[in-house]
């Protein structure tokens, strides 16, 4: 193994440059093996004069604790839909061939793919055009198969944590049902667990349709407790049941649709029963800034064994953790069905009992 090339695909999430500092250094000190960045995605491939830069000790040198990624991030990266201007026209073309002879170019032993559920997709499909391929498992939405956790997922968590603690107060001092939205597409997970670990009254998650009369059942039995205040941990992609999705903007063959606005949904219904609300959308915060110690620690883990794994010419495959261990399997595998929270799994039951309600009773 002589040179490898890394890239981050899709959404930034903390973690990514732990992963590539660990890559790097492991690279460097265990196979004397040269590494070169690929900026913002597939997309550094079309222009290796500014999109590919090397990568060595100096380059990596205090990145581990920063937030982002220092090579760039599309996530309007997909290379089989590239929207373009053409005789003034806008229109959808397939960049991938493109890209498969920029990756060659590169005369690359393999090239490492730190992305989600898409940026993995699509690196399956291109191991099948020839490229030697290793995913590793990023988002902060925990909802990839096959691995028990994605890095960047702890970040969030924390930081969603940390703002139903802070509502919390301000929600008790005000007598108010205060209603936090939270990120993690048709994953559950963020809201779930920061809702359990931030003490939320109600938890909404897409795995879980929901009622509003079954919400403000919650509610109303709280205030008659002398509980005058609520809190509410929403999933941005929770929905009614029998309802849809909210969108702030729908999605093309280019852009996935974006999800946001169940939170005000839900905020104005309960006003509209007569209890003051507020909503909060925690956003992009939940991705930003500094990575945990546990993120740290399993990005570092994910990047060392993505390079082994790479050096045992395992292509077409991605790192993972299962019982607590590095491990991996084929990439089609993991992407092929994503995690979901399991309304019957043990977290569920868990808040249940500790009377959460999920809005569907
Ligand atoms: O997949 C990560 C994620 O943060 C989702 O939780 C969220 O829906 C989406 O990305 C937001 O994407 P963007 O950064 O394009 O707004």
């Amino acid at each position: 193994m002589k040179r490898i090339g890394i890239l981050t695909g899709g959404g930034d999430a903390p973690g990514l440059n732990a992963v590539i500092r660990a890559a790097v250094k492991t690279a460097i000190n265990e196979y004397k093996c040269e590494v070169i960045g690929i900026r913002d995605g597939y997309d550094g491939f079309l222009d290796p004069k500014n999109g590919i830069i090397p990568l060595g000790m100096e380059e990596v040198s205090g990145i581990l604790p920063r937030g982002g990624t220092i090579l760039g991030a599309a996530n309007r990266g997909n290379p089989y839909a590239r929207k373009v201007v053409r005789d003034g026209k806008e229109v959808t073309i397939d960049v991938s061939d493109e890209i498969v002879k920029g990756i060659k170019e590169q005369g690359l032993d393999a090239l490492l793919v730190l992305g989600g559920d898409g940026t993995l997709h699509i690196a399956h499909e291109l191991a099948l055009k020839g490229v030697p391929i290793i995913g590793v498992p990023k988002t902060i939405d925990n909802d990839i198969g096959g691995t028990e956790i994605t890095f960047g997922f702890d970040t969030a968590l924390n930081i969603a944590t940390d703002a139903l603690d802070r509502l919390h107060t301000t929600a008790e001092s005000h007598h108010r049902a205060m209603v936090i939205e939270l990120m993690g597409r048709d994953a559950g997970f963020i809201t779930l667990n920061a809702g359990i670990s931030g003490g939320a009254d109600v938890i909404l998650i897409p795995e879980i349709p929901f009622k509003f009369e079954s919400i403000m059942k919650k509610i109303r039995a709280r205030n008659e407790q002398g509980r005058k205040f609520s809190l509410l941990a929403v999933s941005e992609g929770a929905k009614l049941a029998g309802g849809v999705q909210v969108y702030s903007r729908k999605g093309d063959e280019v852009y996935v649709p974006r999800l946001g606005g169940i939170g005000q949904v839900v905020a104005e219904y309960i006003e509209g029963q007569g209890f003051e609300s507020r909503v909060t959308v925690l956003g992009h915060l939940q991705r930003g800034g500094t990575p945990t110690a546990f993120d740290r620690w399993l990005a570092t883990r994910y990047g060392a064994a993505a390079v082994r794994l790479a050096a045992r010419k395992g292509f077409d495959r991605m790192v993972a953790l299962q019982c607590g261990e590095i491990t991996d399997l084929p990439l089609d595998k993991a992407v092929s069905a994503p995690k979901r929270v399991n309304p019957q799994g043990d977290a569920v039951i868990t808040a249940r009992n500790i009377g959460i309600s999920f809005g569907d009773e």
